[in-house]
């Protein structure tokens, strides 16, 4: 069984859990597009490729594949999700399984507004979110918005251009110097992370781990500590089982007076997923019997709560002629 992760980053946790989990009995193939992307050194070959948009990437990654004999594909960012989905047929015809939702449900994901749309259609509360200005200021004007609000890309990530924003004169400077940004009201509440594991065999909500957000840091999760509660897990499954996404996801939600908002869902390991598996959930071992064509039974909120997860920082060191030697 060998497991290819694309565009591996600094989720050195994950690489290390999926060799762990393999324990010699299979390989874990790593790429980036750079030699500087420290998790492709815990892998046990790696590979330098080109960007994601490039005209050859997918045959790049089909190439790896074969010549690794790689069984699951999975990747560790946002914009690459669709494009595997994409192209899931020809992964298919390599022998590949792709780990992973949707073409239609990544790309949902993918944007805010589009996900904003089908969750006030499906009937799950979140923020209301706006990409007329005009609309925007009728709200204001009428009392049904109100500052502070929240001003983010429409498909951003990383937190990255997100402000929160606390007159008109702001948010129109803000949209005078980048496109595509939506208004969002603010969610005052507790910061919710789940992360869930839908089986890729028989579709089911298998696992589903929960945490209270502690401290944020740079667009991730720094400190956080695991809790359970019925009714959140009741929602995420309706939530998740309604929406149709496969294997792993990472939502992010907010619980406002002891109601649950949802607002984010990135259908792929999230930063804060070591938290999940050292608190005893083991999505890689669901992963590796789903690629071995064996489904996975049921086991909601399989972990303790009160358990804390707390971020430092790591470093690799390598020379420059052991960069490019693609052997980890
Ligand atoms: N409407 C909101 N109300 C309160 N906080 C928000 C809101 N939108 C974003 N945030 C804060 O910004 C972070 C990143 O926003 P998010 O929508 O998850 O975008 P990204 O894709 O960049 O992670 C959230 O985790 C939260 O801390
Ligand atoms: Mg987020």
């Amino acid at each position: 069984m060998n497991v290819l992760i694309l565009s591996a980053g600094t989720r050195n946790k994950i690489v290390q859990y999926f060799r762990k989990a393999l324990n010699g009995h299979g390989r874990v193939i790593a790429t980036d597009l750079s030699d500087l992307a420290p998790a492709i050194y815990e892998a046990d070959r790696y590979y330098l490729v080109p960007v994601i948009t490039a005209p050859d990437y997918i045959p790049t990654i089909l190439d790896i594949c074969r010549k690794e004999n790689i069984d699951g594909v999975l990747s560790l960012i946002d914009p690459e999700l669709g494009l595997l989905a994409e192209n899931e047929e020809s992964f298919k015809a390599a022998g590949v399984t792709v780990i992973g939702s949707s073409r239609e449900l990544c790309d949902l994901a993918l944007n805010k507004m589009k996900m904003y749309h089908w969750l006030v259609c499906h009937g799950y509360k979140c923020a209301r979110s706006w990409t007329s200005r005009d609309d925007f200021a009728r709200c204001v004007a009428n009392g049904e918005a109100v500052f502070p609000v929240f001003m983010k890309p429409v498909e951003g990530s990383a937190s990255i251009s997100i402000t929160k924003v606390f007159d008109m004169e702001t948010v129109n400077l803000l949209a005078a110097h980048e496109d595509r940004l939506m208004i969002q009201e603010f969610l005052n509440g507790q910061e919710i992370g789940a992360d869930v594991y839908i089986d890729m065999i028989s579709g089911e909500v298998v696992s589903i781990f929960t945490k209270k957000k502690i401290k944020m840091r740079a667009g991730e999760t720094d400190k956080a500590v695991s809790f359970k509660d019925p009714a959140l897990f009741a929602l995420i499954e309706r939530f998740v089982r309604e929406a149709g996404f496969r294997g792993q996801i990472d939502i992010d939600l907010f619980d406002i007076n002891g109601e649950y908002y949802i607002s984010e869902v990135n259908p792929r390991f999230g930063g804060g997923y070591p938290h999940a598996y050292e608190a005893g959930c083991d999505h890689i071992a669901l992963i590796l019997n789903n690629l071995q064509g064996t489904a996975n039974s049921k086991k909601i909120g399989a972990y303790d709560e009160g358990v804390y997860m707390m971020k430092y920082n790591e470093v690799i060191i390598r020379k420059t002629d052991d960069l490019r030697a693609g052997k980890a």
